[in-house]
């Protein structure tokens, strides 16, 4: 029912762990299960230098944060935003559909991370 992309995935997570010195942490919670996940990002030039993630959850969530991370990674800030649950649920060639809202956590995670960057770089627009 997993494809062998969530299961490496799964298996050997990318990016796992936290960057002490983050520009921006994004902590989202997922109300269905009361899973947790934390991105963690480094910000160089606009572009997403370095990306990491802690997850407390399922699975999917591991596969789906991890892949995030691979798909962000040297994106810029605009680029990185857009990033969809459906693109990481893609690039993982599919998940269950009973595991889709797992997809929301790092999809939703990176774009917490990304506004607290803003917000901690404060009152400088956004583009
Ligand atoms: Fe909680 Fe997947 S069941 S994130």
């Amino acid at each position: 029912m997993y494809s062998d992309k969530v299961m490496d995935h799964f298996k050997n997570p990318r990016n796992m762990g936290e960057i002490k010195d983050a520009d921006g942490v994004g902590v989202v919670g997922n109300p269905t299960c009361g899973d947790v996940m934390n991105i963690y990002i480094k910000v160089k030039d606009d572009k997403l230098e370095d990306i990491k993630f802690k997850t407390f959850g399922c699975g999917a969530a591991v596969a789906t944060s991890s892949m995030i991370t691979e798909l962000a990674r040297g994106k810029t800030l605009e680029e990185a935003i857009e990033i969809t649950r459906n693109d990481v649920a893609d690039a993982l060639e599919g998940l269950p559909p009973v595991k889709m809202h797992c997809s929301n956590l790092a999809a939703d995670g990176l774009r917490a991370a990304i506004e607290d960057y803003r917000k901690k770089k404060g009152g400088e627009k956004d583009d």
